[in-house]
């Protein structure tokens, strides 16, 4: 019995502490291509978001605006590099972030569906590259980010949901994920409006999700 209690004694205390603070961040895998809870570099924030919406439009017409690695007209930001095939992975895009700092996406996933429905995912390269935002910016600096566009026909013909989420690492205070997302979502569907494509119902972004 005393033998038990003895034991009892040790595991109590851990329990108990096991239950009052949820697993630390730090012990899980550092962040990468996997999309799974994960820890960032020491030093680092991790920030996990996802921005909701409807657009008014077939998931087919979202996706020829939108799911061309290399063409990102459709958030106003001009590729001025590229390496690999357009759309397959692998394939990585340049731009300019302002004064002389670009970035650099690379595509990590990428499938389209027969009703239309398609994943995109890619992600800062390399990582970790640790990127400097211009002071014009406001500056801030930050040590990796993943991003995944979802687009999923619903049964209305002309409605599909999206969802755009990133995780990343920051440091500082960096770009405005959110921000990026919702402008993003809206110019999606203002290049749809004017190809005459939105004839459904949008429904306006919301957002779910924060640092830890
Ligand atoms: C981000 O949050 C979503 C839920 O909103 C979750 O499914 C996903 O696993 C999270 N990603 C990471 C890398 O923690
Ligand atoms: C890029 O996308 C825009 C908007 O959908 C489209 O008007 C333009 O023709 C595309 N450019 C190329 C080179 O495909
Ligand atoms: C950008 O690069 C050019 C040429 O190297 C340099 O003259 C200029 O000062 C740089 N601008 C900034 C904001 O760093």
């Amino acid at each position: 019995m005393a033998q038990l209690l003895r034991g009892t004694c040790l595991v109590l205390p851990f329990l108990a502490l096991s239950l009052a603070f949820p697993t630390s961040r730090s012990t899980l895998p550092l962040c990468n291509d996997i999309p799974q809870p994960c820890s960032c570099p020491a030093g680092a924030t991790f920030e996990n978001t996802t921005t909701y919406a409807t657009i008014g439009a077939k998931a087919r017409d979202i996706g020829h605006v939108t799911n061309d690695f290399f063409n990102t007209t459709w958030f106003d930001v001009v590729v001025i590099r590229t390496t690999g095939v357009d759309n397959v992975y692998g394939a990585t895009r340049t731009f300019s972030i302002g004064d002389n700092a670009t970035l650099t996406e690379k595509l990590i996933e990428r499938a389209v569906y027969p009703d239309g429905s398609f994943i995109q995912r890619y992600r800062q390269n390399p990582v970790p590259a640790e990127v400097q935002k211009p002071a014009a910016e406001g500056g801030g600096t930050f040590v990796g980010y993943w991003e995944t566009l979802t687009v999923t026909q619903t049964s209305v013909a002309d409605e599909s949901n999206v969802a755009y989420g990133a995780y990343r690492c920051n440091i500082g205070d960096p770009f405005d994920t959110v921000t990026f997302h919702v402008d993003s979502i809206n110019y999606a569907i203002a290049a749809l409006t004017s190809e005459g494509l939105l004839t459904g119902t949008n429904t306006a972004p919301y957002t779910i999700g924060a640092g830890s």
